[in-house]
């Protein structure tokens, strides 16, 4: 990393916290290792990034539904999927530190070997390699680890106690609600059944601010399609879109890149993998994931729960298992993207000027509402603006500090419309409104203030 681009690292870890974006969660604890509270403007990013991601894949669409499915669910579930034996990582320790690694990530640091579910070479590399935090060569075995997270399920006695998990990722829900949902909707293939929510995975190696979290959300479409459809189309076309959402939150094309996972890599139910890389600070990393599942899925919880998991085309009454495709995107990585790819600093008057140039549709916040000083008179003005133009945008009303302070923090903010009431507000009853991006200042009437800015904003 250049120290430039640590510089910008930091800089968006040091306004997330105090700007009240993003808080590492437990502080007055300690903290707890990669765990993370979005505060007010980020609680407010996130859902705004959400609601964007569903119209434009939910609500626009007349071949996507959503659902949202439970958090924990049948154990059964995630051995059919493969997860229980699959869903691995190589850990090694050191035993002279007692530091616990990813074996693959520190043998490719070391030697460029991609060696991913290679244990034996791995261990063979590690002879070679010193431990990264003591210098020293004394390594375990290389072991495997599943990456979920397991939890007590309590029943009505000891003995009838057992393990389910915490879900690793939110598409298991979508396939084993496939029934219900077919046969509660009128669908025509190709459709897709979106959902946003938790995942969970134990990450030996988290870090990176909120790039890497064993808590984190997804936003996840599996689209299904008929076996026999053309789906190189298809998978091209969604990665557009993957692209175009992610450029809708403020990403410049040339931070993008797409990367294709060879064969001996790919996850164990993909036929096909593409991520979209995105260039952070720490380089060019995985933002989204695009893979063809073929009918890996539907036909494994059919063999396992007994349920024909099939598609009736009603058009000539024949049954088949569709195949799908799985655009996913990880909404903690899109909040860092747009964090990072808006953040701007400018030189005004001599002064350095830090504004989150969001999109108008993610901004926090849409329209500040300012008094000039917190005397009484102003008061009544202020609040009557702020009551009326709260029925149509958010709004904050913010009357500490001085005027020149409160621009700075809505810069950072993000704050799309600052409106200023003066003491000549009272004479004229005109306010002034400054744009966030060009803080070119406009009077405009109280009574067409609304309108003005319905029309900035739609
Ligand atoms: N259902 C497919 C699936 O889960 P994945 O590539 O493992 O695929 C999808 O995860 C997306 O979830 C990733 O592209 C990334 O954006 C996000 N993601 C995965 N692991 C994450 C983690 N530990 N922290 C934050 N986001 C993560």
């Amino acid at each position: 990393m250049s120290k430039k681009e640590e510089n910008l690292m930091d800089k968006i870890v040091s306004l997330c916290k105090r700007r009240g974006f993003i808080f590492p969660a437990s502080e007055i604890y300690g903290g707890f290792a990669n765990s993370y509270t979005y505060g007010p403007y980020g609680v407010e990013l996130k859902n705004n990034i959400k609601k964007l991601w569903w119209k434009m894949f939910v609500q626009d669409r007349e071949d996507m539904i959503g659902i949202d499915g439970p958090i924990i669910l049948h154990p059964k579930v995630w051995e059919a999927s493969g997860h229980t034996t699959g869903f691995n990582d190589a850990l090694v320790d050191c035993k002279n530190c007692k530091k616990r690694f990813r074996a693959d990530v520190i043998v490719e640091e070391a030697t460029g070997k991609d060696l991913e579910g290679k244990l034996e070479e791995m261990g063979k590399e590690l002879t070679k390699i010193k431990c990264p935090s003591c210098g020293k060569v004394d390594w375990t075995e290389v072991r495997t680890f599943n990456m979920m997270f397991a939890t007590k399920i309590n029943n009505v006695s000891d003995e009838d106690e057992y393990i389910a998990y915490l879900r690793p990722e939110t598409a298991g829900s979508i396939f084993i609600e496939f029934k219900n949902v077919i046969d509660s909707m009128r669908l025509k293939i190709p459709f897709g059944i979106a959902q946003i929510g938790k995942a969970f995975r134990n990450e030996i190696v988290a870090g990176n601010f909120i790039f890497r979290l064993r808590e984190f959300e997804q936003m996840e479409i599996e689209y299904f399609i008929h076996p026999d459809e053309k789906w190189e189309k298809l998978f091209k076309a969604w990665l557009k879109l993957q692209e175009e959402f992610v450029l809708s939150l403020g990403a410049n094309k040339k931070d993008l890149r797409t990367y294709e996972h060879p064969k001996e890599k790919l996850s164990h139910y993909s036929q096909k993998t593409v991520d979209i890389e995105y260039n952070y600070p720490f380089g060019f990393k995985e933002l989204y994931g695009l893979a063809h599942r073929g009918n890996f899925d539907l036909s494994s919880h059919t063999k396992a729960s007994g349920q024909k998991l099939e598609f009736i085309d009603q058009e000539n009454n024949k049954k088949f298992v569709p195949h799908v495709i799985e655009p996913t995107f990880g909404l903690d990585r899109s909040i860092l993207v747009a964090l990072l790819a808006n953040y701007h600093e400018e030189t005004v008057k001599g002064e350095t000027r830090v504004v989150l140039k969001f999109p108008k549709e993610i901004a926090p916040v849409q329209v500040a509402i300012l008094p000039l000083s917190k005397k009484d008179s102003l008061t009544p003005l202020a609040k009557k603006i702020f009551n009326d133009l709260k029925t149509c945008f958010v709004c904050e009303y913010d009357e500490t500090q001085s005027i020149g302070k409160r621009y700075r923090r809505q810069d950072e903010i993000g704050t799309l419309y600052c409106v200023t009431i003066d003491f000549d507000s009272l004479e004229d009853n005109q306010v002034t409104v400054r744009e966030r991006d060009s803080m070119k200042q406009d009077r405009i009437k109280v009574n067409e203030l609304k309108e003005y800015l319905q029309e900035k904003l739609k």
